[in-house]
């Protein structure tokens, strides 16, 4: 089957988060195990870097028709992993400080979305699949159906697959630039609406062939208004398309035996090297370069990733004989307190205000913890990083946290700590299992975190169960 990723965002090229490392790796996963085409769309953003650019090869330009504008839209290609990327150009709408975020959001991806339809002829790839990810990408699989598949026969067949990363973040909008932005008309207005204004997610969710998220209680959860940021109903109407499938991780950029970012390389039959990467991060973070359990917080800082409950528990954290090491950016509260927290326990604490993904690996690879709190996670990558690096991963049984990570008190012996409440209390409970393990029986520990390293959290099984979806269409 020939299969377009419609996507706002794809590693190495441009990325704010787990959805630049899933279109980044699925689809060469996809290539590699199975018949498939798979081939991805993304804007050309002024982020990407230049010695990707250069690289670009330039196939044509086109004028894109979004209600009464008519823009410019370059067209180029760029090989990649094996994958095909076509990346669309138009410096007005891309060319700007961050990828998303901009005062006019709505009228930059609906440009993208109509583009990346547009653009299908001229790029000689009519896919039998067009498989649109997250809000930015919605209006692509709802002017397939309202518009380009009644309208032109090359695009009557094309089956649509839309995938929820997460669902807090919707593309809301007043429904009065329906026509104006979006160049939507009156009979397409029952299709977006959602109490009143325009919900593009919703939208995508209505019009999609199958609805698809990312990991299989996640794809439960969102029954529930618990976690569906208020599209349960128009879920539960839709149920029958809907399904979860796991995320997995790219094994070859995250390898702890070739990673040239980290103080020293290490496998399941050579451990030393993760000591010395501990050594490494405390030298460089300040720290005592002490043999004490380190435990790392690696996240974007916003809410539902469960820093409350971090929060919470901090001073009694600081207690114990840890250390702690925080690394992310976002909401200024989070912001102010994690670094309070580093000021007033120098000798425990850092918090590192930033993302960087080679430094994010220093951490996974140094640390022995990973504290993964959220309390609702679509999937999660971080904690199948961390397990790739040895850090025994405390996580919230939510999502896919949930369908990745069991406790070792289960019955078949699991590979992490979790929690069931929502609670700092709950949630210190589990730590403190990690941590005294850690001091009371170190064999048993460094037993777990090989065991961790082995969980298979590559693509494969996913690449199957996409294979089944696409199949079904
Ligand atoms: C979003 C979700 C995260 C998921 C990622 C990739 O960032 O919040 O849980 O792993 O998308 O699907």
């Amino acid at each position: 089957m020939k299969i377009l990723y419609v996507a706002g965002e794809a590693l190495p090229f441009a990325s704010s988060g787990g959805l630049g490392d899933v279109i980044g790796s699925l689809p060469a996963a996809m290539n590699e195990s199975t018949e498939h085409d798979i081939r991805v769309v993304m804007p050309l953003y002024s982020q990407i870097p230049e010695t990707f650019r250069k690289k670009f090869e330039f196939l044509g330009s086109k004028y894109i028709k979004l209600s009464w504008r008519e823009q410019y839209c370059g067209i180029f290609r760029y090989v990649h992993k094996g994958v095909t990327f076509y990346f669309l150009d138009n410096e007005y709408y891309f060319r700007r400080y961050a990828l998303y975020g901009e005062y006019d959001d709505g009228e930059r991806f609906a440009f993208f979305c109509r583009a990346a339809l547009e653009i299908l002829p001229e790029i000689d790839f009519i896919p039998d699949i067009l498989h649109a990810h997250d809000w930015h990408a919605a209006l692509s699989v709802i002017y397939l159906k309202q518009c380009y598949a009644k309208t032109d026969e090359r695009y009557a067949n094309i089956k649509s697959v839309f995938t929820i990363h997460n669902i807090q973040y919707q593309g809301q909008y007043d429904m009065a630039i329906l026509g104006d932005v979006f160049g939507l008309m009156a009979w397409d207005r029952e299709v977006v609406e959602y109490k009143g204004g325009i919900n593009l997610l919703k939208g995508a969710i209505v019009c999609a062939d199958r609805v698809s998220t990312v990991s299989p209680t996640y794809a439960k959860e969102i029954l529930s208004p618990q976690f569906s940021h208020g599209l349960d109903n128009v879920l539960n109407a839709n149920s029958f398309k809907l399904s979860g499938i796991l995320n997995g991780i790219d094994r070859d950029y995250y390898n702890p035996s070739k990673d040239k970012e980290i103080f020293a390389n290490f496998s399941t039959r050579n451990m030393a090297g993760k000591a010395e990467c501990k050594l490494g991060l405390q030298r460089m973070l300040g720290l005592p370069e002490r043999d004490v359990p380190m435990i790392a917080v690696i996240s974007r800082l916003v809410s539902h990733k469960g820093l409350d409950l971090v929060m919470l528990a901090g001073e009694e954290m600081m207690k114990g004989d840890i250390q702690l090491v925080i690394l992310g950016m976002g909401d200024k509260g989070y912001e102010d307190y994690f670094a309070s927290l580093a000021d007033r326990y120098p000798e425990k604490c850092k918090t590192l205000i930033t993302y960087n993904r080679d430094l994010s690996k220093q951490i996974y690879s140094a640390a022995d913890i990973f504290l993964m709190p959220s309390k609702s996670e679509p999937c999660g990558l971080a904690q199948m990083i961390a397990s790739r690096y040895g850090t025994v991963p405390v996580i919230h049984e939510t999502g896919g946290l949930y369908d990745s990570i069991k406790d070792i008190g289960c019955e078949k012996g699991g590979n992490g700590f979790t929690f069931a409440a929502y609670s700092a209390y709950e949630m210190l409970g589990s730590v403190n299992r990690a941590v005294s393990l850690y001091y009371n029986d170190r064999e048993y520990f460094d037993k777990l975190r090989k065991k961790v390293m082995r969980v298979d959290f590559s693509w494969k099984q996913s690449a199957l169960s996409y294979t089944e979806l696409y199949n079904q269409l």
